[in-house]
């Protein structure tokens, strides 16, 4: 429809979570940091955003998340005495996660929900459409989502939302979206959203998951949302009132992903993420197969 919107390049990752369901290991160490196979969870993300063509990223950080920082910096020491071991390989996986994209940080202080975490972004977004990918919702790099959803948000304006249909009986862990079709059969138009509604409310099965690409008018209705469920300040409140008054900032669509997702901040899938993972590794994948088989075999 329009091509007057400035092409997106800031992606912000809210990494700014208590990730109390991962205690006593989130205790001392940021949830994202925690390995899926051998890399942690948040490189995941910001490739996924640099690979989507977003190379200037902001992640929202808090108490205990110096490693993330680090994480994506050089690590002078490390790279130098690999370097004269001439182990060439694991040099290029040290030097990988600082050559990723541009990082910025900020921290958040009181962690007052994920609607409040975005906002801390708006200092660094300014008046520009930006994406946000949750930390600890893993999109697998082979089903690109976040570049879809740019291209939706290039040609409608305003802002997309990714949905993933879910069984009714597990609607009520996600935000819910109220959706028309459109020509495109995977974009729908939303026009009413509900945070974890049971699934006799719920007026879809569409469930939110964790990537967004956002009109910088959400800021504006950030400041003004009041806590809502759990007594923080909730995205999906910010978003309702997006797809309730187009004029505010523009409509919101829905690209509904059908690829592989992990929700790394869940115990279970993370394990399942990373025997999944493991599975599909090149050099890890035939000899972990193998075993799990016999596991499998003799212990269930
Ligand atoms: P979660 O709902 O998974 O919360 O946040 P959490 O605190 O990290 O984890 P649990 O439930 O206690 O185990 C979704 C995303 O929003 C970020 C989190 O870091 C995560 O990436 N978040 C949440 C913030 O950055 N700030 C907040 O105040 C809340």
């Amino acid at each position: 429809m329009t091509q007057a919107h400035p092409r997106i390049s800031k992606a912000v990752i809210p990494a700014a979570g208590l990730g109390t369901r991962f205690l006593p290991a989130t205790k001392a160490t940021p949830k994202e940091m925690l390995p899926v196979v051998d890399k942690p969870a948040i490189q995941y993300v910001v490739e996924e955003a640099a690979s989507a063509g977003l190379d200037d990223v902001l992640m929202i950080t808090g108490r205990n998340k110096r490693p993330l920082e680090d994480h994506f910096d050089r690590n002078y020491e490390l790279e130098s005495a690999l370097q004269k071991k001439g182990d060439a390989d694991r040099l290029a996986k040290v030097q990988e996660s600082s050559d990723l994209a541009t990082m910025h940080y900020v921290r958040q202080g009181d962690p007052k929900g994920l609607g409040h975490a975005v906002l801390c972004a708006a200092p660094h977004v300014g008046h520009e459409p930006f994406a946000v990918l949750l930390g600890d919702d893993l999109i697998d790099p082979r089903d690109p989502l976040l570049a879809r959803m740019v291209q939706v948000q290039e040609q409608h304006g305003g802002s997309v939302i990714a949905l993933m249909e879910v069984a009714p009986e597990q609607i009520h862990l996600y935000g819910c979206a109220a959706v028309d079709a459109t020509p495109d059969s995977d974009v729908v138009k939303v026009h009413d959203l509900v945070e974890k509604p049971s699934a006799a409310d719920a007026p879809s099965n569409y469930a939110i998951i964790g990537r967004y690409v956002l009109d910088p008018h959400v800021f504006d209705i950030l400041r003004k949302t009041e806590p809502g469920r759990g007594g923080e300040i909730q995205l999906t409140d910010a978003l309702q009132q997006l797809a309730a008054d187009e004029k505010i900032g523009g409509p919101v669509h829905g690209v509904v992903f059908k690829g592989r997702r992990y929700d790394t901040g869940d115990r279970g899938d993370y394990l399942r993420a990373i025997v999944q993972l493991a599975c599909e590794r090149e050099d890890l994948g035939p000899d972990f197969r193998t075993w799990l088989r016999s596991y499998v075999t003799e212990e269930m």
